[in-house]
């Protein structure tokens, strides 16, 4: 294969890999959507000054004042084009169970046709980019490698900071490795001497995956988690399905390194879904005297079996692409000492007159500013300045709570695994499992409100099993009997212990009971020290929760009746949710595991339900 055989590329200096089977696959994908151009992404820093000199000058960046954010941008998207499509995306799976209840599902080569079609001619008028990128440490025993194509240039500079792309992950592919493909296009052709908009993208769109061949067509779209393959698409989709045939786990978790006064460092993975808190977990300051926290990752881990039997987790991830709204000096002041490090990407935030960047819940509300859909704004405009999903996307390793080992690819032994959702009533702050079985029944069954619909309607509560619902890539019941089957083939004294926690139990009058964030540390230290067996806990039917003396709520700015009553196992609201229980099990259908199914059983005598 040369250079002459991919249309749109000239000069052979200009192919940077001997790889025969990617090079044809960049000319098969080349001919289809007939680009201009095509061009190896290196990830340099001429590369990021080109792309995003780029991107200004067609009106989708804005350089921001560099004294605030040094060499850092704005972009905002259409006001179409904000947020994952869930309903767009499929799993494309030979056969329909393997995709399971949860997701969409297509045949995979009526899929490929009709994806086919829309690919033909697409990328018209734009450059496409070959985009190498490794999820995880390059150094690896099996670095994770893949290849994006794309037409967007946001593409290309988000790429280079979520991940480890360019020349050095094209170098690891080699001349004949395997790599993920993963194919993108915006959908916006341009025909001769049409002018471009600022974001293009089309009103069709797809999100899919085909498991078993490990590649990724999307189509449409240019927000992150549609755009950026390597985050959703391939960390979690993709990765679940490598990891339930190799025996691994890809999980929606933060990673978080806690040390105790002692200096004894534990390291606690956690999945909440979607907004319920992981970034903000995950750079934790712990307000309890003489315990310090650091983070790993935030968003996703990647888990497996090390030589002596413990569970290590690898955070695939080179950048945070967390929500802005909510995020200031208060609630989480390691994102805005990274952000204030610049070498960001904003998406739909507003931006001050002195061309910095402003969202909902940070300091200093501006008395104008222009809002994420360009018009003027002012406090008493009544409308947001910011898009409730945008997003800031920035280095992780200028975050200054970062641990020294979170790029190591052994990874870090995890010694308790959380889950949580947003739950007002039913859910104690914190419950141990009985055991491993009992841990993945609790995951299993994680309830979350959405934001909007909790105030108000008891009840209306979304199961998102592990926080995975979105981004699981095969089948649920499969999945659970996956966690299942990892813990029996393990050592047990060795498993991580599993809590299910709750920041969001409220009072009668609406208000949170527990104060939450820096606060949270506390409930950390009640599972460090159930881990090292120095903490009491009370039996309930739903699992071991600390008795009111073994949380050291010593200094807290909350009475105790309020503590007491977000620990509180209440048999009536537990009755109540039983049946909610059985109504998502029978939504699993056929594939749920015997084990939950025990589980539920057992559950259910214990309440006399
Ligand atoms: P994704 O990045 O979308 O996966 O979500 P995430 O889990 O990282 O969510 P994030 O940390 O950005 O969630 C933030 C939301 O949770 C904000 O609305 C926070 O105010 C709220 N939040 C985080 N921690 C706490 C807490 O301890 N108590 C309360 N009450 N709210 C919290
Ligand atoms: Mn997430
Ligand atoms: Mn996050």
């Amino acid at each position: 294969m040369t250079s002459a055989t991919i249309p749109g590329l000239s000069g052979t200096d200009n192919v940077p890999t001997r790889h025969k089977e990617l090079l044809a696959w960049v000319a098969q994908v080349a001919e289809l959507t007939e680009p201009d151009s095509v061009v190896f992404a290196d990830g340099s820093d001429a590369e990021w000054e080109r792309l995003t000199g780029k991107l200004v000058e067609a009106g989708t960046f804005t350089r921001l004042n560099d004294e605030k954010k040094p060499n850092s941008f704005l972009g905002n998207s259409d006001p179409s084009d904000v947020a994952r499509v869930e309903s767009r995306t499929y799993i494309c799976s030979k056969e329909e169970i393997d995709a399971g209840p949860t997701n969409n599902w297509m045949e995979p080569s009526e899929m490929r046709t009709l994806m086919s079609d829309l690919y033909r001619g697409c990328m018209r008028g734009r450059t496409m980019y070959v985009v190498p990128f490794c999820m995880g440490p390059l150094d690896a025993a099996d670095p994770k490698l893949g290849v994006e194509l794309t037409d967007s240039e946001y593409v290309v500079v988000s790429m280079r900071v979520m991940t480890r792309m360019g020349q050095a992950a094209l170098d690891k592919i080699g001349d004949d490795g395997f790599y993920v493909k993963a194919l993108h296009s915006l959908g916006a052709p341009l025909a001769e001497g049409q002018a471009d908009v600022p974001w293009p993208c089309n009103d069709t769109k797809y999100i899919t995956h085909f498991p078993e061949d490990r590649e990724i067509w999307s189509y449409g779209s240019g927000y992150g988690g549609n755009a950026l393959l390597g985050k959703k698409c391939y960390s979690l989709r993709i990765a679940s399905a490598m990891a339930h045939d190799e025996g691994w786990l890809a999980e929606h978790m933060l990673i978080l390194k806690l040390i105790s006064p002692e200096d004894k460092a534990y390291y606690i993975a956690a999945a909440f879904p979607s907004a319920c808190g992981k970034t903000n977990l995950a750079m934790i300051q712990p307000t309890i005297p003489g315990w310090r926290a650091e983070t790993i990752g935030d968003d996703i881990a990647w888990m497996r079996f090390g030589e002596d039997g413990r569970l290590y987790a690898v955070n695939p991830e080179y950048g945070f692409f967390g929500v802005a709204p909510g995020t200031n000096w208060d609630s989480n002041p390691n994102a805005m000492k990274t952000i204030d490090q610049g070498n960001s990407v904003f998406t739909n935030v507003g931006m001050t007159d002195d061309g910095d960047v402003w969202w909902e819940g940070l300091e200093g509300k501006p008395d104008h500013l222009i809002d994420w859909k360009g018009n003027d704004w002012t406090p008493e405009s009544g409308t947001d300045a910011a898009h409730p999903n945008s997003r800031y996307c920035v280095p992780m390793a200028q975050c200054p709570s970062m641990a020294p080992e979170w790029d190591d690819p052994k990874g870090v032994p995890i010694s308790a695994i959380l889950f949580g959702g947003r739950r007002k009533t039913t859910v104690p702050l914190v419950t141990e499992a009985r055991d491993w079985q009992h841990g993945v029944f609790m995951g299993a069954t994680v309830g979350s409100e959405q934001t909007a619909a909790a105030e108000g309607t008891v009840g209306t509560v979304r199961r998102d099993p592990m926080a995975m619902l979105p981004f699981l890539g095969y089948n649920v019941g499969d999945y659970f009997q996956h966690w299942i089957d990892l813990g029996k083939n393990a050592d047990e004294s060795k498993l991580p212990k599993v809590f299910y926690v709750n920041w969001f139990r409220r009072g009668d009058d609406k208000r949170f009971l527990w104060p939450g964030f820096g606060e949270n540390s506390r409930v950390l230290k009640w599972i460090v020290e159930r881990i090292e067996h120095k903490a009491a806990g009370i039996e309930t039917p739903i699992g071991v929760v600390p008795t009111a003396e073994a949380l050291d709520i010593d200094g807290l700015d909350t009475t105790v009746e309020d503590v007491a009553e977000a620990l509180a196992v209440n048999s009536d609201e537990w009755k109540a949710e039983i049946p909610l229980i059985q109504e998502w099990f029978d939504f699993v259908g056929e594939k749920l595991p015997t084990g939950i199914q025990d589980e539920f059983d057992a559950l259910k005598q214990r309440l006399g339900a």
